[in-house]
């Protein structure tokens, strides 16, 4: 049997990098495609691949700032310049984001709609640690963008539709500091029956 500890070790050593912190090279079109295919392993009741990934890079990237705006304007009449200006800088921190959606199947009669978020979510996990290992930094955050309808129509998914959240991909800059984790056995328990 192989020693699993450097597989494991690599596991615990991913680490988001701040978006501001990730610059140019992103993967490009065919190193993304490897990295998202880890997703398809992902557990998927119903086999229902639920995960849609959005590619956002370069100029298009204005287009999602272009989007934040409107819909913060729609959100708040009152708005400032400066908070417009901090809005539409969010997308222009790294060099590539992918926009990570769930095609909701609604009233499936097997898995219900937490199932299919979760399955996305063990996708995104995938493709986080795909661009780990393959030397790149990346971070997944959401914010309001994520949970405002009018991004979630203009980014291609439907009302009905959820998203994980946006992951922002690139080199970092530096080397990221390692963290140190809590130890596990703080959330682990043996059941041996019901209280
Ligand atoms: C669904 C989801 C959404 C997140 N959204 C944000 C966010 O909007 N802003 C943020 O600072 N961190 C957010 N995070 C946390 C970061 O992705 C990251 O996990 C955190 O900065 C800790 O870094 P680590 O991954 O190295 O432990 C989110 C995490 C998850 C799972």
């Amino acid at each position: 049997m192989t020693d699993p500890t450097p597989f494991l070790d690599f596991l615990s050593s991913r680490r988001s990098v701040k978006a501001q912190m990730l610059t140019e090279p992103a993967p490009d079109d065919a190193t993304l495609t490897a990295l998202l295919q880890t997703g398809m392993s992902a557990p998927d009741h119903g086999a229902i691949r639920p995960w849609r990934f959005k590619v956002i890079r370069g100029a298009d990237r204005e287009k999602l700032s272009d989007l934040f705006e409107t819909a913060m304007r729609k959100r708040d009449q009152n708005i400032d310049d400066e908070m417009i200006a901090n809005i539409r800088s969010k997308p222009m921190r790294s060099p590539l984001i992918v926009a990570i959606g769930v095609s909701v199947v609604e009233g499936h009669p097997k898995v219900p709609v937490i199932e299919q978020v979760v399955a996305a979510a063990c996708a995104t996990e995938n493709f986080l640690l795909a661009a780990h290992a393959s030397g790149y930094g990346a971070v997944l955050l959401t914010g309001w963008p994520a949970f405002d309808e009018s991004v979630r129509l203009g980014l291609g998914f439907e009302k009905k539709d959820k998203m994980i959240g946006f992951v922002y991909l690139g080199t970092p800059v530096e080397d990221p500091r390692s963290v140190a984790r809590p130890d596990v056995r703080q959330f682990i328990e043996t059941w041996s029956g019901p209280v």
